[in-house]
């Protein structure tokens, strides 16, 4: 099997936001995919992300759409380690989620959410993961369904 071909599939970049008590926390994910025309969509997130165990705590999160501006640093910060998402601006929009369900695949659970609110952001470009591998120079951790084992 040629895995490379894997590669072709595309994908945006999304930072998910969850609440840790009173702290935000979050994560980047390129697995953010909408699944009826209304208002379901899901994502995909590691069992061994702390993300994962404060979505199945809270049963909501957050997810802001990042765009091609958004600062390679900041996809690096909190796509490789925990930390809060501070993703105020270069935004194309943000959803608001409240888990409906989820599926336990392997490695992964696939959440699936109901979006409660929608707010657009600022008018730019989103980000796909093929702009943020060949034009950023981005790489995926072990974690993220787009690891190329580089
Ligand atoms: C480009 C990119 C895409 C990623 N996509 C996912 C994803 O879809 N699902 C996932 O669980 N982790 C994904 N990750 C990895 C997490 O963002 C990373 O493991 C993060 O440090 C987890 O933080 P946490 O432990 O605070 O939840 C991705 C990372 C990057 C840089």
């Amino acid at each position: 099997m040629d895995s490379t071909v894997l590669w072709k599939l595309s994908y945006g970049l999304y930072s998910i936001g969850v609440m840790d008590g009173e702290i935000p926390q979050g994560c980047i994910a390129n697995t953010v995919f909408q699944i009826t025309a209304e208002d379901m969509l899901a994502v995909s997130i590691h069992k061994e992300n702390y993300t994962h165990l404060l979505l199945e705590k809270t049963g909501r999160f957050s997810i802001s759409i990042l765009t091609e501006k958004t600062p390679v640093r900041v996809i690096g910060r909190l796509g490789f380690q925990s930390g809060a998402p501070l993703l105020k601006a270069n935004c194309a929009g943000h959803l608001i989620c409240t888990i409906t369900g989820s599926a336990d695949i392997e490695t992964h659970t696939v959440f699936f959410a109901r979006v409660t609110q929608a707010l657009m952001d600022e008018p730019l470009p989103v980000l796909t993961y093929d702009y943020y591998y060949n034009v950023m120079r981005g790489k995926a951790p072990k974690k993220a369904p787009t690891y190329r084992g580089v």
